[in-house]
C-alpha cells in the first residue's frame, strides 16, 4: 500500500479505531515509557514501581512517583496528534473509537469523548475497598495517599499495574471496534504490551487496513498494512491533510 491509498482508505473508512500509547503524548512532553527515568526515579525500573507487589511493598513510594506524574501532567498540554484526532472524531462521529494506553487523559482534554483509556488515569485514584473511583484534588495541594470519599479507606492510583487485569468492559468495547473497523490506525505505541497491543490484528484479521503512525518499526510492524515513519503529529497530518 501506499501513502496515497492509505489516505484514501482512512478518508472512505465508515468506522476507524484507534490505538494510542505514549508516543501520542511525546510531543507534549511526556517521556515515552521505556525512556530512561530521571532524576530521584532514575534508581528505579518502571516496572519496579508499577506492580501491586511495589505498592504492597512501599506505597509512599509508589505513590510519590504517581503524584509526581500527576502533577507533570496537568501542566502539559494536548498536541498537534490529539487535536488531529480529536478532528479525526468530529469527521466520523459514531464510527470513532479511541483506545488509549496513556494514563495522561490528554485526548479527552482535546475534545476527545469516544475513548477508553485502557490503562487507567492519573488523575484519578480508586478504593480497594469499595471501588469508589474520585478525582485527585488540585496537585498543588494534594498529598497522597488521598482517602476515599465514600469509606475514608486510602485509595490506590487508578492505574493498571503490571500482571493486572485491564477493565473488562473497556477491553470488550475496543475489541468490537477494532473488528468492526475498515481502518485501525496505530500511533506511538512499540505493540510489546498485550491486550493492548492484539487489537491491531483484531482489524487485520477480519479484514480491514492497519495503519501505524511511528518513527520506528515496532514489533507489529510486519503484521500491518501500511506504516508512516514519522511523529505522531505530522505522521497524522500526512494521513489526513493530502493537500498540506
Ligand atoms: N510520535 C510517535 N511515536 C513515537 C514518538 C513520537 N513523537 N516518540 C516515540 N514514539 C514511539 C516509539 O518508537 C515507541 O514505539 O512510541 C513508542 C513508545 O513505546 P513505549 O514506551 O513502549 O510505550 P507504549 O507502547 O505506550 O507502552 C505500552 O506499556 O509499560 C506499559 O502501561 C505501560 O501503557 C504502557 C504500555
Amino acid at each position: 500500500m501506499t501513502l496515497e491509498q492509505a489516505r484514501a482508505a482512512l478518508a472512505a473508512a465508515r468506522r476507524v479505531a484507534v490505538l494510542t500509547g505514549a508516543g501520542a503524548s511525546a510531543e507534549s512532553g511526556i517521556p515515552t515509557f521505556r525512556d530512561a527515568q530521571t532524576g530521584h526515579w532514575a534508581r528505579f525500573r518502571p516496572e519496579d514501581l508499577a506492580s501491586p507487589d511495589a505498592y504492597r511493598r512501599d506505597p509512599e513510594t509508589v505513590w510519590a512517583w504517581y503524584a509526581g506524574r500527576y502533577r507533570d501532567v496537568t501542566q502539559a498540554q494536548p498536541n498537534e496528534a490529539h487535536h488531529l484526532l480529536a478532528r479525526l472524531e468530529r469527521e466520523k462521529g459514531d464510527g470513532f473509537f479511541l483506545a488509549t494506553q496513556n494514563v495522561d487523559g490528554l485526548h479527552a482534554r482535546a475534545g476527545g469523548e469516544r475513548l477508553v483509556e485502557l490503562h487507567g488515569n492519573l488523575s484519578t485514584a480508586r478504593c480497594e475497598t469499595c471501588g469508589t473511583v474520585a478525582p485527585l484534588p488540585d496537585p498543588e495541594t494534594f498529598t497522597p495517599p488521598p482517602g476515599c470519599p465514600v469509606c475514608a479507606a486510602p485509595m490506590r492510583p487508578n492505574i493498571v499495574w503490571f500482571g493486572e487485569f485491564l477493565p473488562e468492559l473497556a477491553l470488550e468495547a475496543a475489541t468490537r471496534a477494532f473488528e468492526e473497523a475498515d481502518v485501525a490506525l496505530i500511533v506511538g505505541t512499540s505493540g510489546q504490551v498485550y491486550p493492548a497491543a492484539g487489537l491491531a490484528l483484531e482489524t487485520r484479521r477480519a479484514g480491514g487496513v492497519v495503519i501505524e503512525v511511528n518513527p520506528d518499526e515496532t514489533e507489529l510492524t510486519p503484521y500491518l498494512t501500511y506504516s508512516v515513519r514519522d511523529v505522531a503529529s505530522r505522521g497524522l497530518l500526512a494521513l489526513l491533510d493530502p493537500t498540506d
